[in-house]
């Protein structure tokens, strides 16, 4: 049966750099006979503009029914004065990992050699980085209940969220981090505060429990205010990098950082079987969309992560993290890449250049 990939463009940015990476998509499928089916649907506040809700069911209904999902971007600032968080873009993203189980994200923060001087460290320190970060995507603070917004005593008003994990969650997520790290350096970092939250005194704990079952990998642990710092001191002490919702999220954008910028970073987003949703770990960047800044590399490299986890195609996956390389080494930059004596492209152009590249 034909394999059907859904692709949901989004806001800001995220229908430029999704077009680039829908030509690199159709190139391989027709070169290596892929056979794929793709379709489109809305997500994000291209969804509320057109149905009135982040998520249509139309939309999430197409994303059960996919074998791979690529997205590219949600959120504006045209929506983000709605306070019903429910009537936000970022929903419709937080509603499809949720509703399809998509727990387990990888971050994989590569430097490009050719990329060392875009970094705002010093090139020896993030020259060989390569690290993966493994982030829980589907609990902690961002889905725990009770939240909102009350009124206390006196009518004054407080926020509040709940930080939870049960054991099944972190060992589910543990289990894919050890996993990756076992087919890699074997090194892996769990990151926690279990200093001072018990959620993660108790993360800690299954931790230890399942490194019996890895004997070959080596489990260190680090609290997150010391990640957040090793990160940017010493990167390339890291292999793997396990951790929860929230501390994957702000740790992760630091890590792109290393890379040379966040328009480098992909990010596959995978369930119990495989199945995944893959995008850029950047957001949609309101400030530049629609003016052809957007570097559109990190989501054809979310396609390239797709055809490898989720399509069975590593071979077209290995072409296209190639081609990246070579428009690199062509010396093209999108405006967040670039540095002296390189020659400045548009989002368009970088696509066509990676086209290009895979047909050479
Ligand atoms: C990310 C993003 C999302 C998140 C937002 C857009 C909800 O920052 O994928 O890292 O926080 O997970
Ligand atoms: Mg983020």
């Amino acid at each position: 049966m034909a394999k059907n990939v859904l692709v949901l463009p989004g806001d800001g940015i995220g229908p430029e750099i999704v077009t680039e990476a829908r030509k690199v998509l159709e190139l391989v499928n027709e070169r290596h006979g892929l056979g794929l089916e793709i379709n489109e649907a809305l997500v994000g506040g291209a969804a509320i503009d057109a149905t009135g809700v982040p998520l249509p069911d139309e939309t999430l209904a197409a994303a059960k029914a996919a074998d791979a999902i690529l997205l590219g971007a949600v959120g504006g600032p045209k929506w983000d004065t709605n306070p019903d968080f429910a009537i936000r873009p970022e929903k419709g993203l937080l509603g499809i990992r949720s509703q399809l189980e998509l727990f387990g994200n990888l971050r994989p923060a590569i430097l490009y050699p050719q990329l060392a001087h875009a970094s705002t460290l010093k090139p020896e320190v993030v020259s060989g980085l390569d690290i993966l970060i493994v982030r829980e995507l589907t609990g902690g603070i961002y889905f725990g209940q009770p939240r909102g917004v009350r009124e206390k005593e006196g009518g004054i008003r407080e926020g509040f969220n709940t930080y939870v994990y049960d054991e099944n969650e972190i060992r589910r997520i543990g289990r894919v981090a050890f996993e990756a790290a076992r087919a890699r350096d074997k090194r892996l970092c769990s990151v926690d505060k279990a200093n001072v939250l018990e959620v993660t005194v108790l993360w800690r704990e299954i931790m230890e429990d399942l490194a019996k079952e890895y004997p070959d990998v080596e489990l260190s642990h680090m609290y997150v205010d010391n990640a957040a710092m090793q990160l940017v001191r010493a990167p390339k002490q890291f292999d793997v990098v396990v951790t929860g919702n929230m501390f994957g999220d702000i740790l992760s954008d630091a890590a792109a950082m290393l890379t040379g910028s966040i328009g480098m970073l992909p990010s596959a987003s995978l369930d119990e079987n495989g199945k995944g949703m893959y995008e850029p770990c950047h957001g949609s960047a309101p400030d530049i969309a629609g003016q052809g800044k957007a570097n559109p590399l990190a989501t054809i490299l979310s396609v390239a992560m797709m055809l490898r986890y989720s399509l069975n195609a590593g071979e077209a996956a290995d072409q296209i993290e190639a081609a990246v390389s070579k428009v690199l080494d062509q010396d093209l930059r999108t405006p967040d890449i670039m540095s002296e004596g390189m020659k400045a492209v548009t989002t368009a152009e970088m696509g066509d250049a990676v086209v290009a590249a895979l047909n050479a």
